[in-house]
C-alpha cells in the first residue's frame, strides 16, 4: 500500500479548498506576492468551522498582518465583534484599509501596538482568542489574556509546530529558532498539562493548538 506523504495530503486538502470572497483570493495573493505570512488554507477552512459551532461574540486575535485573518472571523461569526492586535504600524494602515473596504469596521477593532503591552489593557472575555504573533512569546500572551478567558473560551494557536522545530531538533536551522523552539515545547506542555483546559494539536498548516477552557 503506497504511503500518505504530508505533500500527498496538503495538494488533496488545498484542491477541495473555496474561497469564501473575492477580497479575500486578492488578499491571499497579495500576501503570497509580498511574503507576508497568513493563516493557511485549511487553518482557515478550520476557523469557519469552529466558528459555526461556536457561534462566538467577542473574538481577541494577537497577530493582525493585513487583516486577513480578523476578516475570515469577521465572516465565520456574522455577529462577533472582533479586536485584533498588530505591533507594526505599516501593517495597522494595511488591515484598516481592507477591513474598510469589506465593510467590517464597525465590528474588527485593530489596535497598533506590542501585545504584551496592549493586553494588560484589554477588558471583558472572550469567546475565542487566537494567538498568531511572535512565537517565542505564546506563553506570555496566554499569561496576559488569562483575565479575559472564563469556561467555554476557545483558545487557538497557530504556527505550533513552527516548522517542525519543537518535534525533533534536526529542523533547527538558526540559533535564534533553538530558543522558539524550545520555548513553543514548554507552551504546548503547559497546554496539555493544566487541567482546567482540554488541548489538542491538530497537523494542520505549521500546526494548531485548540485549547478549550472547560
Ligand atoms: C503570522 S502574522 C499574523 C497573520 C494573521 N493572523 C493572518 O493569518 O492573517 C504575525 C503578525 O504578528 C505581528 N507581531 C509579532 N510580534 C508581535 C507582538 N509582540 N505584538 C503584536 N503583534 C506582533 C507581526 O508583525 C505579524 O504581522
Amino acid at each position: 500500500m503506497a504511503m500518505l506523504t504530508p505533500d500527498l495530503i496538503e495538494k488533496y486538502v488545498y484542491s477541495l479548498y473555496r474561497q469564501k470572497n473575492s477580497q479575500l483570493t486578492e488578499m491571499r495573493q497579495y500576501a503570497e506576492d509580498n511574503l507576508v505570512p497568513i493563516i493557511t488554507r485549511d487553518a482557515e477552512r478550520l476557523i469557519y468551522t469552529l466558528c459555526a459551532i461556536k457561534k462566538p461574540e467577542k473574538i481577541l486575535e494577537i497577530g493582525t498582518a493585513i487583516g486577513y485573518s480578523a476578516i475570515c472571523y469577521g465572516i465565520a461569526a456574522p455577529e462577533a465583534e472582533i479586536t485584533t492586535i498588530e505591533v507594526r504600524e505599516r501593517s495597522v494602515f494595511k488591515a484598516r484599509k481592507n477591513i474598510e473596504k469589506i465593510g467590517f469596521e464597525d465590528r474588527i477593532k485593530v489596535i497598533c501596538g506590542k501585545a504584551e503591552e496592549v493586553l494588560p489593557e484589554i477588558e471583558g472575555e472572550f469567546d475565542i482568542i487566537f494567538i498568531d504573533a511572535a512565537k517565542g512569546q505564546y506563553r506570555k500572551f496566554f499569561d496576559l489574556c488569562e483575565k479575559n478567558m472564563s469556561r467555554g473560551t476557545l483558545i487557538i494557536s497557530d504556527n505550533v509546530l513552527y516548522k517542525g522545530m519543537p518535534c525533533d531538533e534536526s529542523y533547527i536551522d538558526e540559533r535564534r529558532n533553538k530558543t522558539i523552539a524550545r520555548r513553543m515545547q514548554d507552551y504546548l506542555s503547559f497546554l496539555f498539562e493544566d487541567e482546567r483546559f482540554e488541548t489538542s494539536l491538530l497537523a494542520i498548516g505549521d500546526g494548531i493548538a485548540l485549547s478549550y477552557y472547560k
